[in-house]
């Protein structure tokens, strides 16, 4: 059947100008057109909207179509010891066991001198992805010829970027006709200060391509010279020269207070773990995952954007041509050693962070960090979580420590009473959190019969 026919037989499911509806409007034909007219969904819906509609419409104006609000959880990981500074995190998630173990292995941390975070480098990059049919010596010395022009016509861009420290670093050509015939880029390097920069990136790469292509088609080179096709032009998530390195080290003796941990065979362990994270790109994989369950968390909580964090850190882990262990460890002369080294675009201005009434508390808590203190407390946090998953993972398996949080949330949806809570708890601390096990038993204590 034709596409168009065969939507034409379900008219009522499509609309035009949707946007334009207003909220009550857009969930009365939602629920109309999907929800069999089941008019407790709007109950639902509307129950998450925030009771004071100043906040409710900060919240409404972030995206199109905003129906209501999706809660997750913000949580709080204290006790994070960060360059001698101490920090009450703030992690925004929704999976269970995340701020726990970030938090317990910040205190662990703490007692053994805390993370010692340093910002490496803080450029950002973008290009103008373009196509031109000339002899490459020929477009390399034109480009060279009118690179002053980027900077002198995009002043009007740069001028409050450059007051702060920051602007466009520099302009290069590069030659991709190995990738592509044809195909270049000019590519720009930035410095954003305490922004995230995209916006200040994009404007100014669209800006360039303006003038390149006016230049080329306006030039005296030939004619086959003078065809250039603008591609795009967008900066690169990938920020592999914007790069923190956290790391935590302690005497080998003091990995663990737990009498039934051998420390050295713990170490080995620990060591043979990050190992196989960085020759199995299956592992390296979920290690990674257990590393950005952190990150995300507080780049969320931030306002920052943890698509991007993510994609660039995902690249970061396969630069060597696999995907590997973001987490590196070393054993030597009876010291642990553990660090991470991890690519990082944040702002701390601009976007989310001053919209988000949640996000200007996650940043009152810190402190008011910079965007160099927000990477340094993000990788500390990636690293902490990280050790935690290890740790479990080669001591007791993490279903341990998973199944604690997983109970409660069984509990939670049992509509167990903090009595309940308590009893069920102290039943299965020695038990196997099994999702049917603990219905039987809360059913026991509630002297339910099926
Ligand atoms: C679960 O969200 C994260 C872990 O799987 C990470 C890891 O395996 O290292 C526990």
């Amino acid at each position: 059947m034709h596409l168009e026919n065969k939507y034409s037989m379900q008219n009522n499911k499509i609309i035009k100008g949707f946007s334009k509806l207003s909220k009550e409007a857009k969930i009365e034909w939602i629920t109309k057109e999907y929800l069999n007219d089941e008019k407790e969904y709007v109950n639902l819906l509307k129950s998450y909207w925030h009771e004071d509609p100043k906040v409710q419409k900060i919240h409404d104006e972030f995206i199109e179509n905003t129906i209501t609000n999706f809660y997750i959880p913000f949580g709080i990981a204290p006790n994070f010891l960060i360059n001698n500074k101490v920090y009450c995190v703030p992690m925004a998630i929704e999976e269970s066991s995340v701020v726990a173990a970030a938090s317990k292995n910040a205190s662990f941390w703490m007692e053994r001198g805390g993370f010692k975070s340093t910002v490496v480098s803080t450029t950002k990059i973008g290009h103008v992805h373009f196509a031109w049919y000339g002899d490459y010596e020929v477009l390399k010395n034109f480009i060279d010829s009118i690179k002053q022009k980027f900077f002198d016509e995009t002043k009007q861009i740069t001028k409050n970027m450059n007051e702060r420290g920051g602007g466009i670093l520099e302009i290069e050509l590069i030659n991709r006709a190995d990738l592509e015939p044809n195909y270049y880029q000019l590519q720009a390097k930035f410095e954003t200060c305490d922004a995230m920069g995209a916006n200040f990136i994009n404007s100014l790469l669209e800006k360039f391509s303006k003038i390149l292509k006016r230049e080329i088609e306006s030039s005296n080179l030939s004619e086959n010279d003078k065809k250039i096709v603008i591609i795009m032009c967008i900066l690169s998530n990938y920020t592999p020269e914007c790069i923190v390195r956290c790391e935590v080290n302690c005497g080998i003796e003091e990995l663990s207070n737990d009498p039934n941990i051998n420390n050295e065979e713990f170490a080995k362990k620990f060591e043979q773990a990050i190992h196989v994270a960085n020759i199995e790109p299956y592992r390296a994989t979920t290690h990674n995952k257990g590393i950005f369950n952190g990150i995300d968390a507080v780049v969320i909580a931030t306002g920052n954007d943890f698509r991007a964090v993510e994609a660039c850190g995902h690249t970061y882990a396969s630069k060597s041509g696999q995907y590997r262990s973001l987490s590196n460890v070393e054993i030597k002369d009876g010291r642990f050693r553990f660090w991470i080294d991890l690519p990082i675009s944040v702002g701390t201005v601009g976007g989310l962070t001053t919209l988000h009434p949640m996000v200007r508390f996650s940043y009152k808590l810190l402190g008011n960090p910079n965007s160099k203190n927000l990477m340094e407390i993000i990788a500390a946090v990636g690293l902490a979580q990280n050790f935690g998953a290890i740790r479990s993972l080669v001591t007791t398996g993490i279903q341990k420590g998973h199944m604690k949080m997983h109970l409660l949330n069984i509990l939670n949806q049992l509509g167990a009473d903090k009595n309940e809570v308590e009893k069920t708890k102290e039943y299965f601390k020695d038990k196997v959190v099994e999702h049917s096990a603990v219905v039987n038993y809360f059913k026991e204590l509630r002297n339910i019969s099926n």
